[in-house]
């Protein structure tokens, strides 16, 4: 058994790697730490796992190990990914006696490289030429154990950590990722963004939110590690537009929608880490700095023909509040829009709700309750509406009903209180098949007086 938290923080760390070699130098402190904390890493968990070298496989877009389908890292992993198939490789392969210097030129190739190699061969010189003689990139579809023959295709037999039907949101989510990332890339390096891709993407989440808003938001549950922002705007987009969705905006609204929640925070690019990722306190002038992100971002914005107003006014203007308060300042005649006001719910829900490494994560009842009692900090219709559509139990959570049964959301019901769930583990702990998961509507007059009792933080330990 491997420890699953440590693999996913190798593989996020090598993905997240290649993003910030694009913006720093190879000799940069923060390119060196990073190969000497993969280097750690990689030996710590080579040795729990008593191998000699880490097989990381790409399969479908999709990062695989041991036949095991990596979801968290196949969300944050796209640059991987990209990378593995621009050198025609189905992943890579790190032996014991990888150097922190290796990391260091892998990551420099994977920013360097645009096109495609001619073929596996020359990704091979390719890497040699560099001085990696520890890392190898695999042939493609070679079998998760590793013992398929070169070129031999073999079928992806792994199975979801889940459970679930992820297969198209994960793609949709890494998509999301990706635009983000290099939108906070491109604008740290003064560089035009993608915002027509950015929309084109968003479309895509509109559209699978439309569908299976479930699995999308299942997704949110998987740690970001060290890309903060990215998640977070991932996710508030994701909630921006089933909120959205919900309240009846036309399709065209709703594309900018997701298009300015995936770029309300652009600015961020331009906060030094120092501060930006700074756990404890920060102080009056290092708050300053931080706030100065809103006006930045729309800045960035504004450069862009392709940006529409809705993207630049949701920078500017998402940590202002419904009372006039918040930042920037803004004269008293100063009008809010609406689409502003549903971004800044989603944008502090999301923050409150987040699993990050220095505090737990609040439940969606605490944040509604911190919420509601920061009166004038929200427009009141707004705040109601969002909590009717998720409710107490937002679609995606794992639920314990009082009869001991555990379940998916799949919706959240009239009532905040009684969503209707997929039940998937039975009263004696024991997973359903597929033929014998059935839904409960708590809401309908036939559920009785069952109720929740509570949310199942860890899904993936209670579903094992
Ligand atoms: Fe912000
Ligand atoms: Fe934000």
């Amino acid at each position: 058994m491997t420890a699953q938290p440590e693999l996913d923080k190798i593989v996020i760390l090598l993905s997240s790697g290649i993003a910030q070699r694009k913006l720093y130098f190879a000799g940069h402190p923060k390119v060196k730490s990073l190969g000497e904390e993969f280097i750690a890493l990689l030996h710590a968990f080579l040795d729990s796992a008593a191998r000699d070298e880490l097989f990381i496989g790409v399969i479908d877009g999709k990062l695989v190990y041991e036949g095991r389908f990596l979801v968290g890292p196949s969300i944050a992993g796209g640059q991987l990914i990209r990378f593995a198939g621009l050198l025609h490789g189905g992943g890579f392969v790190f032996a014991r006696g990888t150097t922190a210097e290796e990391i260091t030129e892998l990551l420099g190739l994977a920013a360097d490289l645009q096109d495609p190699v001619g073929g596996l061969a020359e990704a091979r010189a390719l890497m040699a030429a560099r001085g990696l003689q520890h890392v190898r990139v695999a042939a493609e579809y070679l079998d998760p154990a590793g013992v398929g023959a070169d070129n031999e295709k073999v079928t992806w037999q792994g199975k979801d950590q889940g459970g679930g039907h992820l297969d198209s949101p994960v793609l949709i989510y890494q998509a999301l990722y990706d635009v983000v990332t290099n939108a906070h890339t491109n604008a740290a390096l003064d560089r035009m963004l993608d915002i027509d891709n950015a929309r084109s993407v968003s479309e895509y989440l509109l559209h699978s939110t439309r569908e299976s808003f479930t699995d999308i938001i299942q997704l949110m549950h998987y740690p970001d590690y060290d890309s903060y922002t990215v998640g977070h705007s991932v996710r508030v987009a994701t909630l921006a537009v089933h909120l959205g969705n919900k309240l009846g905006l036309p399709e065209e609204g709703l594309l900018e929608l997701g298009t300015a929640g995936l770029l309300h925070d652009v600015g961020k690019s331009k906060i030094p880490d120092e501060i930006l990722f700074k756990p404890g306190r920060l102080d009056k002038e290092e708050f300053a700095i931080m706030q100065s992100h809103a006006r930045l971002g729309a800045e960035i914005l504004m450069e862009h023909k392709t940006a529409t107003p809705m993207d630049v006014a949701a920078a500017w203007g998402h940590h202002r509040r419904h009372d006039g308060g918040g930042y920037p300042a803004a004269p008293a005649w100063a009008v809010r829009d609406s689409v502003t006001a549903l971004l800044q719910v989603c944008d502090v829900f999301e923050a409150l709700t987040a699993i990050r490494p220095y505090k737990a994560p609040m439940t969606p009842r605490e944040a509604y309750g911190i919420m509601l009692k920061d009166q004038g900090a929200f427009d009141p219709g707004m705040l109601r509406a969002f909590i009717s559509t998720l409710g107490l139990y937002p679609p995606g959570n794992q639920v314990r009903l009082d009869d001991g049964r555990q379940g998916t959301v799949l919706a959240a019901g009239a009532d905040i209180e009684r969503p209707r769930v997929k039940v998937l583990v039975d009263a004696q702990g024991r997973r359903l098949d597929a033929a014998d998961q059935h839904e409960v509507d708590l809401g309908a007059a036939d559920a009785g007086d069952l109720q929740v009792a509570g949310l199942v933080q860890d899904c993936e330990a209670a579903l094992a």
